[in-house]
C-alpha cells in the first residue's frame, strides 16, 4: 500500500500543537510527511522544514507551497492548517479550491459567514474538509458515542461539559503579551475561552449524543478586570434531540490542568469520561453497581476497537486521539481513490459542518452573555 502524502502550514519549531499533528499523523504509517510551510518566518520555516526531512518542499510560505505543490504529480495528499486561527480562513479556502484535502484547526474561522464558505466550497469542490476536534479521537469516547447510539442509557435527558483549566489564572501575569492578545477582541474576536476550548466541549456534546445544539443562554464573566473578553463561561443550551446542556469552561480554574469532561445522563444509565484519565469509562446502569470500562478490554465497540493501538492497561494519551483522525482520514481519501465506499467505524471526523456549527455557538455565547443570558439561536442561517 503506499503512503499517502502529507503536508502542513504552521506548527514550526516551538509551536505548541505542531508536534502532536507530526506524531498522530506518522504513527500508523499510513502518511509521509512530504512538505511543509512551517512558520511565519521563510528562512525558520524553511531551516526547520529541512531539518525535519523536507528538502526542497520545506517553503517559505503558504502561497509558495500551494503553487508548488499543485504543480507536482505527486501532490501532498491531506493539507493540516495549524496556525493561529485568524489565518484558518484563507489558507483553508485556498487549499480546498486548490484541489487538496484540508485538516484545519480549531476554530475552523473567524465568523458564521467565513465558516459557511468554507462548508460551501468543501461541497462544491467535493473535497474533505476536516476539523481538528481531536479529542474525538480518544477510544472511550468513540465508545461512549457507540453505547448512546445503540441505547444502552435509553433516551438521553442531560448531558454536562467541561473544559476548565487555570493557566491563565495570575491576575499579575494578565498583561504579558503571550496571554493578553487572547483577551484582545481585535486579534481573539469575539469570544477567548469559549472560543478556545468551550467549544471542543460543546462539539463532543455533539459528538456523542448524535444531537445538535439548537439554542443556547450563557453568563459570561472576566474574572481578571484587565481582560475585555471572558475567561469563565457558564452555558445552557438544548438540542435538537431533547437533550438539555450544561456546559462550563474557563481559564482561572486554578489546579484544573486540561479538564475536558463530559457526562451524558439517560433514562436507564449515565457515562462519564474525562481526558486526564482517557482509558476508563465509567458507565451507571440504572439500579445497579459502578462499571468501568476499560480501553482495550473485550467486547467494546468497533469504533472503540478500531482506535486503540497498545493493550490494555497501558497508557494511551492525547497524540494518539489526534492520530485516530488521520486514520480516519487516511481511510477517506483511500477510499475515494479507489471508487469505494468507506469503513463507517472510520466515518467519524469532524467536519467543517462542526467548525461552521462552533462558529455559530461562539457568536451566540458571545452576544447571549451581553444581553444577560438571553436564550439565542445557535445555529448557523444555513442549518435553520
Ligand atoms: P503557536 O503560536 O504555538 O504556533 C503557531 C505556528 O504557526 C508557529 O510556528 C508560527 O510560526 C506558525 N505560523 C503563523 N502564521 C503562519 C503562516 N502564515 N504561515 C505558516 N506558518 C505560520 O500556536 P498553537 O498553540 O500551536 O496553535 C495553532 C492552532 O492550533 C490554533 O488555531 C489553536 O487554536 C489550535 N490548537 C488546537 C488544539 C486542539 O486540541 N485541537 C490545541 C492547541 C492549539
Amino acid at each position: 500500500m503506499t503512503k499517502l502524502q502529507w503536508g502542513m502550514i504552521g506548527g514550526g519549531e516551538g509551536s505548541q500543537i505542531g508536534p502532536a499533528h507530526r506524531l498522530g499523523a506518522g504513527l500508523d504509517g499510513l502518511f509521509d510527511f512530504t512538505a511543509g510551510a512551517l512558520d511565519h518566518r521563510p528562512d525558520a520555516g524553511r531551516d526547520y522544514g529541512q531539518r525535519l526531512g523536507l528538502g526542497d518542499r520545506a517553503y517559505g510560505s503558504w502561497q509558495d507551497m500551494l503553487q508548488a505543490e499543485a504543480k507536482r504529480a505527486d501532490k501532498v495528499d491531506l493539507v493540516t492548517v495549524a496556525t493561529p486561527n485568524a489565518t484558518h480562513f484563507e489558507i483553508t479556502k485556498a487549499f480546498l479550491e486548490g484541489g487538496f484535502h484540508v485538516l484545519c484547526e480549531k476554530p475552523m474561522t473567524m465568523t458564521v459567514e467565513e465558516g459557511q464558505e468554507i462548508v460551501e466550497i468543501a461541497q462544491k469542490t467535493g473535497n474533505i474538509c476536516a476539523v481538528n476536534y481531536g479529542y474525538t479521537g480518544y477510544s472511550l469516547v468513540r465508545h461512549m458515542r457507540a453505547m448512546v447510539a445503540r441505547g444502552d442509557i435509553g433516551k438521553v435527558r442531560l448531558v454536562v461539559a467541561e473544559f476548565a483549566h487555570g493557566h491563565h489564572a495570575d491576575a499579575t501575569d494578565a498583561d504579558n503579551p503571550r496571554v493578553r492578545w487572547r483577551y484582545d477582541p481585535a486579534q481573539a474576536g469575539v469570544s477567548a475561552q469559549f472560543a478556545d476550548c468551550g467549544i471542543h466541549a460543546l462539539h463532543m456534546a455533539s459528538f456523542v449524543t448524535g444531537q445538535e445544539v439548537e439554542k443556547l443562554s450563557a453568563d459570561t464573566v472576566s474574572c481578571i478586570d484587565v481582560r475585555t473578553l471572558e475567561d469563565d463561561a457558564m452555558v445552557n443550551f438544548r438540542m435538537d434531540g431533547g437533550a438539555v446542556g450544561r456546559l462550563w469552561t474557563s481559564s482561572v480554574a486554578i489546579g484544573r490542568q486540561h479538564g475536558l469532561t463530559l457526562q451524558v445522563f439517560g433514562e436507564t444509565g449515565g457515562l462519564r469520561w474525562s481526558q486526564e484519565q482517557p482509558n476508563q469509562l465509567h458507565y451507571m446502569p440504572l439500579n445497579e453497581r459502578l462499571q468501568i470500562i476499560e480501553r482495550g478490554e473485550a467486547n467494546l465497540s468497533p469504533e472503540a476497537d478500531r482506535t486503540t493501538r497498545v493493550t490494555i492497561g497501558h497508557a494511551e494519551g492525547m497524540p494518539l486521539a489526534f492520530a485516530n483522525i488521520y486514520t480516519d482520514l487516511a481511510e477517506a481519501i483511500r477510499a475515494r481513490k479507489e471508487g469505494r465506499l468507506m469503513d463507517p467505524a472510520a466515518n467519524l471526523y469532524p467536519r467543517a459542518e462542526d467548525g461552521l456549527r462552533s462558529m455559530a455557538a461562539v457568536f451566540a455565547v458571545a452576544d447571549s452573555g451581553k444581553q444577560d443570558g438571553k436564550w439565542l439561536d445557535a445555529r448557523p442561517p444555513m442549518f435553520r
